[in-house]
């Protein structure tokens, strides 16, 4: 998510990229398994969680995919794009299918959810089809496919978390993890598939949340970051311990686990984000000064459509909110263009509610209609698909515009940094985060640092998506 390098239209999946896990050493199990997940880092999580449970059943992941007995794509509906993608590697599958006798192919995620079933009628090659709350039975899936069947379970759960399940890091820098707290989501955004594809919101298990950050800070990671679709939702009732655990309290829990322990969280949906989530940050040095804060339109007519429950004065009153309490805060946003009816008045409330907010980042996509959301059901799909795609580039051009002026404003200025590895373009340099969550590239010179070190870089010069510095202090 927080990947400042893109300057070019995000259409796509949020990462993007596809990510493969490590190699296994794959002596002693029964069979090898290849992971690749696309979408929200939602389900870069779960591939974690699928990749542990496949483990304790005696699979080993590999890396290498015409090695594999198991390949399992964990996909995304969010825009057709996504599925698109999911479909052209499924052909890819296929190929190779045919080569090996016995290779097996799954789909989990997001897109066998939507299409169930369907999804062996259309993709014939396809043995098994998974949803997001069903992956406890996935052993016994390919089980049942290994013996000819066509396996399916796309039952969605009301209390599924996964909680005690502990995640296998897939292709992890060791530095960085993800934690997932909670899973669905309540929230009926007209345009978006997720509540369909996740299901009904469940807030995880406050101690089990805990015991991963603290086994992880163990293993050396320095920072995690809190997941769900809503994030300031999250309400967990220890029933042991007779204790609510709300969001906020929660966030002070785990940055509580060590002053080292870099906590960061995502998405925040701008209606339940409280003032007291605001201090909680502000009074932890080690909870990240960045909120991911999703606008999706600055009209608040289209917004009403969206049926995302604020307006364009409440979010803007939101983000001075956020910058009184937290001086200095990184806010990005996600940003549709071209929902339906959206008028030039529309688009043009968008940019400027970007200039209000002054974004560092924004994930930014012209609206596509998914099959059975309230908008498909309800509003004609109506701007054409040249106006989306140039108000898209408008947006993205104001937003290149916004982050280069927002890291000049950091030049001259000092800022902590977590160091994450080498910079991929010179194995001289180190690169890492602010906790503005702002990319840093700067020489290692002769420090003897390693990732995972805190350092004091002063920033000198920027691009749109880096700023360049020098090490003033290890801390
Ligand atoms: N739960 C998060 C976002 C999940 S989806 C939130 O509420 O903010 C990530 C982003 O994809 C959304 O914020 C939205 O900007 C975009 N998106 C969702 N559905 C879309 C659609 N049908 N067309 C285009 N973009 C969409
Ligand atoms: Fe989708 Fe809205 Fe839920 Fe986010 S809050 S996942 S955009 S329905
Ligand atoms: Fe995509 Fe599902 Fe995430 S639709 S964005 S993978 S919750």
């Amino acid at each position: 998510m927080l990947d400042y390098v893109t300057d070019k239209v995000q259409d796509e999946t949020r990462q993007g990229e596809a990510y493969a896990p490590f190699a296994n050493d794959p002596n002693g199990y029964k069979k090898r398994f290849y992971i690749e997940s696309y979408g929200c880092q939602m389900n870069f999580a779960d591939s974690e969680v699928v990749a542990s449970i496949l483990n304790s059943e005696g699979f080993g992941a590999t890396r290498n995919v015409e090695e594999a007995d198991l390949i399992f794509i964990n996909t995304c509906s969010i825009r057709e794009k996504a599925e698109q993608t999911v479909r052209k590697r499924l052909t890819e599958f296929r190929k190779l299918k045919r080569k090996k006798k016995g290779m097996l192919v799954g789909v989990l995620g997001c897109m066998a959810e939507r299409l169930k079933t369907k999804f062996l009628e259309e993709e014939k090659l396809v043995d098994i089809v998974v949803g997001p709350d069903a992956y406890r039975t996935l052993p016994a899936l390919v089980e049942e496919a290994t013996g000819g069947q066509k396996a399916v379970n796309v039952l969605l759960s009301r209390d599924e978390t996964y909680a005690d399940i502990a995640p296998v890091r897939l292709d992890s820098n060791g530095v960085s993890a993800y934690v997932s707290i909670m899973r669905g989501c309540n929230n009926m955004c007209s345009f978006c598939v997720v509540p369909f594809t996740r299901g009904r919101e469940r807030s995880r298990d406050a101690e089990s949340i805990l015991n991963e950050c603290k086994y992880l800070f163990a293993e050396g990671y320095r920072e995690v970051t809190l997941l769900g679709q809503n994030v300031d939702s999250y309400y967990y009732v220890d029933e042991v311990k007779n204790e609510t655990v709300t969001f906020a309290k929660l966030l002070e829990q785990v940055a509580l686990v060590s002053p080292l322990l870099r906590v960061r969280f995502s998405t925040s949906h701008p209606k339940d984000i409280t003032d007291e989530v605001l201090h909680t940050i502000a009074k932890y040095e080690n909870i990240c000064n960045y909120i991911h804060l999703p606008v999706q339109s600055g009209s608040s007519r289209i917004l009403q459509l969206m049926n995302r429950t604020y307006t364009r004065e409440w979010y803007m009153a939101k983000v001075d909110r956020i910058k009184e309490i937290i001086p200095g805060c990184g806010i990005s946003a996600d940003i549709i263009t071209g929902f339906c009816t959206e008028e030039e008045q529309d688009h043009r409330d968008t940019l400027s509610i970007m200039e209000y907010a002054q974004y560092d980042y924004s994930y930014m996509f012209y609206y596509s209609e998914r099959p059975g959301t309230l908008a498909q059901r309800r509003f004609k799909d109506d701007v054409p698909l040249e106006v989306k795609k140039r108000r898209l580039q408008e947006v993205v051009d104001l937003q290149n515009r916004l982050s280069l002026e927002s890291n000049k404003k950091d030049i001259g200025k000092t800022f902590k940094i977590l160091i994450e590895g080498e910079s991929k373009k010179s194995d001289t340099d180190w690169k890492g985060r602010s906790s503005e969550g702002k990319v840093f590239v700067f020489p290692k010179e002769h420090y003897a640092l390693q990732k995972g070190d805190y350092v004091l870089v002063r920033a000198d010069e920027c691009t749109q998506g880096t700023l360049l510095g020098r090490i003033t202090a290890i801390q």
